[in-house]
């Protein structure tokens, strides 16, 4: 009998091993330190380091670097810069204007222009940061405002249109009129492990890249591309990241790329690990949006008409900028209804780093928009703002087109938000507050409600597919590889939980491994929030075809019908017989039956038509919403949040634990971005000035609320996803919005009936203030 099994389990009771609370698969190594991230990989004998040398400029002609000053330096081993790479020196994912070294021109303060490769890291250091004296730059003119860029007709693509219906007439005859400017700032990623990447050269000209990336496939073909190799040449591994949310989807690939033509160059191991300054003023992050908008609402704050202009920065190359933009159109309608609907979305280049992904998308930024507008709106009217969002929620049967012609066929909006707003006891704290309000002039309170309603699928028709290799042990251990990456949301444990599923095992049996392009190929990035739907499906299918054979197998020996067999809890049920997993599979080995399998998935039903703008770019959409309570000091600006209410939908989730992990870690995230995190680059120099966490702040566990509830909203989704469960790792981007909305409404509280305060995003202290003042101006309603 296996030594694994517990006597409790002979029985062969159905054991579940999805839907179920896991904890991470690595959360014991996360914790005590033992886990290994790409620095922890011991280092072969040999191994050299590299730093890089970094424009000092936002922009200038580079007209030559004085190689030999570095090479003179003790310890510095190599000078790499354009010259030496032997493919194409470009890094850029879809468009090729993403140099690895600056060649000509540099654009940004902190490109990289040369690399150092040194025989410790100290001393490659050391040497880069000699970049402004040994770098001779003839400077140019600069852009570093997205807004300045449009008017400069400074674009990375061409503008994006989408329209419905008749706005320009729907807002002539609207009963009310709104315009205003907004401006969203962007988002620094953040990752715990900064970007890192270590090569090491093979015997025939190719190499091996360990490295924290969300890409593996994309970083071999990069790396392949730069060193002028075919792709079976480059072998790309990451066994996990330590955190990743976007800035390891197309960026980790400069760094991939240096590793691997240094390595290749001078025959040794090398490894780039960046410092954390040197990650901010390289690496781009999630853009900021500009937004000048008008909207007709009638008397009940019900939207009539919307014309919206988005302006996204994006830095000096096009990097992901153009489905940012494409996913921020698509999700300005959010949860609402809007009948006649202008977006138009410019994507502006300026002399600043390439903004990239970022959870959520461009999503995120889409819906800020109009969750921004429907406030103003409440606001104007002197109504609620909740009344005002339910008045405009899509409907269940009509009013359930989105702009870009996708019915909705799942919405749960009206039942989550109201099951929201009754257990956060909403209207009696509405009360609550204001009679707080009423007695209290300098402390304000504010409460509002961020909804969400996010599409699930890339954006990118075909990136929807996804591999899997399973692999049954003759002792019946199992091993699970997918094309999916592990950064800290816990896709592995999903996966080996839809495995062990539907092999019938425990849980524990079932292992994954390092994400590695010589397992899967052609994989895409983990992102998108598709991890656990594409590679789920994919083992699903890998799994399903060796069970397959072993009921076959099993019902050929003790007879019985392959359907009637049952695995479950490690146990086979079969024409009476009960024996364990191992047993039936030392068996079936014996009899030269194939114990291992491979699985594929594509994403069915969805389409897109860039050129219209239409189509079904999604397979389902999630919802979710919070209610946050705030308090306002209104001398200082200083905030805090007081209290946050979360319910979710993550379907028929595959493990609330990890889920819930994921709600609150996206509900923290997205509140910092619109609140703290405050990204300032000097107007002169174009040098990004909060490059550290000295400057730049990110919220902290004291920054959580005492009383903050998050649950998951009990549904199951409609499509034939994953054991109907839903994506979550990105929707709860959008539920952050409550906390600087419910700033907002302290801030109105401040002002009396009918004020309009006029406040960005990120909302610090300083802007608090100054729109404590902006409302003693009274609202502008048309
Ligand atoms: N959670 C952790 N802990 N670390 C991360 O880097 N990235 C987010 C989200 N949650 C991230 C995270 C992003 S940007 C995405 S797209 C999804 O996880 C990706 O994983 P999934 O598709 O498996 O949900
Ligand atoms: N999300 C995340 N990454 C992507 C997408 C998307 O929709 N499209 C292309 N890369």
């Amino acid at each position: 009998m296996n030594k694994h099994f517990e006597p409790s389990e002979l029985v062969g009771t159905p054991v579940a091993q999805v839907g179920i609370s896991r904890p991470h698969e690595s959360a014991h190594l996360h914790v005590s330190g033992r886990a290994y991230y790409t620095d922890d990989i011991p280092e072969s004998e040999g191994t050299l380091h590299v730093a890089l040398g970094l424009s000092p400029i936002p922009h200038g002609r580079l007209k030559s670097i004085d190689i030999e000053a570095l090479r003179a330096i003790p310890g510095v081993v190599a000078v790499l810069t354009a010259a030496d790479i032997p493919g194409v020196n470009d890094c850029g994912p879809v468009v090729h204007d993403d140099p690895i070294f600056a060649k000509d021109t540099v654009q940004y303060v902190g490109q990289p222009v040369f690399a150092v490769v040194a025989t410790n890291r100290l001393i490659a250091r050391r040497a880069a940061a000699k970049a402004s004296k040994v770098l001779d730059i003839e400077p140019l003119e600069a852009v570093l405002d997205p807004r300045e860029a449009v008017s400069r007709q400074s674009f990375i693509l061409p503008p994006m249109h989408l329209t419905r219906g008749n706005p320009a007439e729907a807002m002539a005859t609207a009963e009310h009129r709104l315009k205003g400017t907004l401006s969203l700032g962007g988002q620094e990623q953040f990752y715990l492990e900064g970007q890192i990447a270590y090569a090491t050269p093979a015997d025939d000209g190719g190499v091996k890249i360990q490295c924290s990336t969300q890409h593996p496939s994309e970083m071999q073909l990069m790396a392949s591309h730069a060193l002028g190799v075919p792709a079976n040449r480059v072998h790309v591994e990451c066994r996990r990241m330590g955190g990743g949310f976007g800035g390891k989807e197309s960026q980790s690939g400069l760094h991939v790329c240096v590793v691997a033509m240094a390595a290749a160059k001078l025959n040794r191991p090398v490894k780039l690990r960046l410092d954390r300054d040197d990650d901010f003023m390289i690496t781009g992050r999630r853009h900021g949006f500009e937004y000048d908008y008008e909207v007709g609402f009638d008397a009940t704050g019900l939207i009539i008409a919307a014309d919206l202009t988005m302006i996204s920065n994006c830095g000096f190359s096009t990097d992901l900028s153009g489905p940012v933009m494409t996913r921020a159109i698509c999700h300005f309608d959010n949860a609402y209804w809007l009948p006649n609907v202008a977006i138009r979305g410019y994507t502006a280049k300026t002399n600043t780093q390439s903004n990239t992904a970022f959870r959520g998308f461009g999503g995120p930024q889409g819906a800020f928009a109009i969750e921004a507008i429907l406030d103003r709106v409440a606001g104007a009217l002197n109504l609620d703002p909740v009344t005002v969002r339910h008045t405009n929620f899509y409907g269940r049967r009509q009013n359930n087109v989105t702009p870009y012609g996708q019915v909705i066929v799942d919405n749960v909006i009206h039942e989550l938000t109201g099951e929201l707003l009754r257990t956060s006891g909403y209207w009696a704290r509405r009360e609550a507050i204001e009679r707080f309000n009423a007695s209290s002039p300098v402390l304000k309170k504010g409460i509002n409600i961020g909804p969400c309603k996010f599409g699930i699928s890339f954006n990118l028709t075909h990136l929807n597919q996804a591999g899997a290799l399973v692999h049954v042990y003759t002792d019946g251990s199992i091993i699970v590889n997918h094309g999916g990456t592990e950064m800290g949301q816990g896709l592995n444990t999903k996966v080996a939980q839809v495995v062990a599923e539907e092999l019938g095992v425990r849980f524990e049996r079932v292992r994954s491994t390092a994400t590695d392009t010589q397992k899967i190929a052609n994989t895409s990035a983990t992102a998108a929030s598709t991890g656990a739907d594409l590679n789920g499906k994919a083992a699903q299918d890998a799994a399903r075809q060796i069970r397959r054979r072993l009921e076959a197998f099993a019902s050929q020996i003790y007879g019985g019908e392959p359907e009637d067999v049952v695995l479950s809890g490690g146990r086979v049920q079969v024409n009476g017989t009960n024996l364990s997993f191992e047993e039936l599979v030392a068996k079936a080995y014996v009899s030269r039956i194939q114990l291992w399998s491979d699985g594929f998935y594509a994403t069915p039903e969805i389409h897109w038509d860039r050129e219209t703008m239409s189509g079904n770019p999604f397979y389902y959409y999630a919802y979710g919403a919070a209610i946050s309570e705030v308090m306002i000091d209104t001398l200082t600006g200083e905030w805090r949040l007081v209290r946050a209410d979360v319910l979710h939908d993550a379907g028929r989730s595959l493990n609330p634990a990890l889920d819930v992990g994921q709600v609150e870690g996206g509900f923290v995230q997205s509140m910092g971005w619109v609140t703290s995190e405050e990204l300032v680059w000097h107007p002169k120099n174009g040098k990004l000035l909060t490059h550290a966490p000295s400057t730049y702040k990110i919220p902290t566990a004291n920054d959580v609320p005492a009383e903050f509830t998050t649950r998951l909203f009990k549904n199951e989704n409609v499509k034939d996803s994953i054991f109907k469960s839903k994506a979550v790792g990105e929707p709860p981007m959008l539920l952050g919005f409550s906390v600087w909305l419910a700033v907002r409404d302290a801030v109105r509280a401040a002002g009396g009936p009918g004020s309009d305060p006029v406040l960005d995003a990120p909302c610090t202290p300083e802007a608090i203030l100054m729109a404590v003042q902006s409302v003693k101006k009274p609202a502008a309603v048309a």
